[in-house]
């Protein structure tokens, strides 16, 4: 009987394995995660080898016990347990415990099958109910927003392009447009569960299992959609890890725009949000400082997310078929990534429902900076003038007020007329940064109006 922590490929070698062969090779310090997924799978392919008679009924049933009974206690004794039953990699960890108690049965369990499409089962396992977990922080993030949108229909601030003052928009409408790049995150996400959740095992090492084992019937038991149609494809394939690691990136990149726009408004020049003391950090040295620690970590690890992404493209560019050791690498990318997009998730949800929008200082900010600038152009326009003169005309009127330090609504009438002689009384209401975002009721316009459509639009998904 083989000792519990021998390599399950011991019979070839005359020479114990390098120390450092075991340093560089091993992979249970972080494949141990996939314990549940690898006993899910084993116990699924122990009935899998029952219904083609390579187990008898009692065989298989005393394997599945066994393994149930390994998996109540890692689930117990954790970190312990690894420590005790030292392996190559989970998968010889947990065959060896098993063969450790029940001896030969133990042994067969292995029948038809390789670690490589066992690995390929327990990882796509494993991402597949991660990225479910992943879609229902994001479906609560995103309900976060349209509630805070609804609350700000019709709070204005500044639109900004270049970072430059633009028109007046409202609150609302800007956190609207986050939800919509959460909405794509979401489809993103929803859709890839359809290429993750497949069936590997059964495919052996590279041409497919030599026992008549029903894959339908494990893929049922294993909550998997569908089988894998090739075998060499089957045990190669990381396509989903990848695509996983470029749907959390992408989320990331999202945030991270969100991330800048929170760390420059909770600035004492812009001070349009107030962070709450729960969610900001300080100085070691500097008693005055509040820092936005939260999002700057966001804006920080979507970073790290590309970079994962790119590790990932970049094992696999040029690999030969089918499984090769490489594929290893993918594990800790797709759980740090997952790690950290589930965090940010949480934090962000929390972090957004604890700011204080300072209404009055946004408000303040659309006085100054000439928003109202292409309502003054359109009211011409409106009156018949061509728009690329009416556009030339309000520039005119802008660089006046730039010399004069006046903003457009202080300026007389007689100021107007000199410009041009369509400008009357009604231009006053025309500029006003209220009747600015009012006219903007198209479908996806800036309108409170327009705002409420949305949410509700956004509300019926
Ligand atoms: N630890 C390996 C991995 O993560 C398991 C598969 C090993 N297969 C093999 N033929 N050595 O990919």
């Amino acid at each position: 009987m083989p000792n519990k922590s021998s390599k399950l490929w011991s019979g070839r070698f005359s020479k114990k394995s390098a120390k450092l062969l075991s340093e560089f090779n091993d992979s249970l310090s972080f494949d141990k995660r996939l314990y549940k997924e690898d006993i899910e799978g084993s116990i699924a392919h122990a009935h899998g080898l029952s219904s083609a008679k390579v187990l008898t009924k009692k065989e298989a049933s005393k394997i599945i016990t066994t393994l149930k009974k390994i998996k109540s206690q890692i689930d117990k004794n954790g970190e312990k347990w690894f420590k005790e039953n030292q392996n190559e990699d989970i998968h010889s960890a947990i065959e060896n415990k098993l063969s450790s108690i029940i001896g030969d049965t133990g042994r067969k369990l292995h029948t038809g099958r390789s670690r490589n499409d066992q690995v390929a089962t327990d990882i796509r396992l494993w991402t597949r109910n991660e990225i479910k977990e992943i879609i229902l922080l994001l479906k609560k993030l995103r309900l976060t927003i349209i509630n805070l949108s609804k609350k700000h229909y019709k709070t204005i601030l500044p639109g900004y392009t270049h970072l430059q003052k633009a028109q007046a928009i409202t609150l609302g409408h800007y956190l609207l447009a986050y939800e919509q790049k959460l909405k794509r995150d979401l489809e993103r996400f929803t859709e890839s569960i359809k290429r993750i959740n497949v069936l590997p095992l059964g495919a052996g090492a590279v041409a497919g299992a030599g026992f008549k084992i029903n894959r339908n019937l494990l893929a049922t038991k294993l909550g998997f959609e569908k089988i894998t149609e090739n075998s060499i494809d089957a045990v190669s394939d990381r396509d989903f890890i990848a695509e996983s690691l470029f749907n959390i990136s992408l989320l990331g990149i999202h945030l991270s725009q969100w991330a800048e726009e929170m760390i420059l408004w909770s600035t004492d020049e812009f001070n349009y949000i107030t962070i709450s003391d729960a969610y900001a950090t300080g100085s070691s040295m500097m008693p005055q400082k509040k820092n936005p620690d939260i999002p700057e970590l966001i804006r920080g690890k979507s970073g790290r997310f590309l970079g994962n992404l790119t590790a990932m493209l970049t094992v696999l560019k040029g690999l030969p078929m089918a499984y090769n050791k490489d594929l290893q690498e993918d594990k800790e990318l797709i759980f740090d990534s997952v790690d950290q997009i589930k965090i940010i998730l949480k934090i962000t949800n929390e972090f957004l429902q604890n700011i204080k929008f300072n209404k009055e200082k946004m408000y303040k900010a659309t006085q100054t900076g000439y928003l109202n600038a292409t309502e003054v152009a359109d009211y011409l326009t409106k009156k018949g003038i061509p728009f690329r003169s009416a556009h030339e005309i309000t520039g005119k009127i802008i660089v006046y007020c730039i010399k004069n330090k006046k903003q457009l609504n202080n300026l007389t009438m007689d100021e107007w007329k000199r410009f041009n002689k369509e400008f009357n009384n009604d231009i006053i209401e025309k500029i006003k940064l209220e009747s600015c975002v009012n006219t903007k009721k198209i479908h996806g316009g800036t309108a409170p109006e327009e705002v409420m459509k949305a949410v509700k639009r956004a509300e019926g998904k």
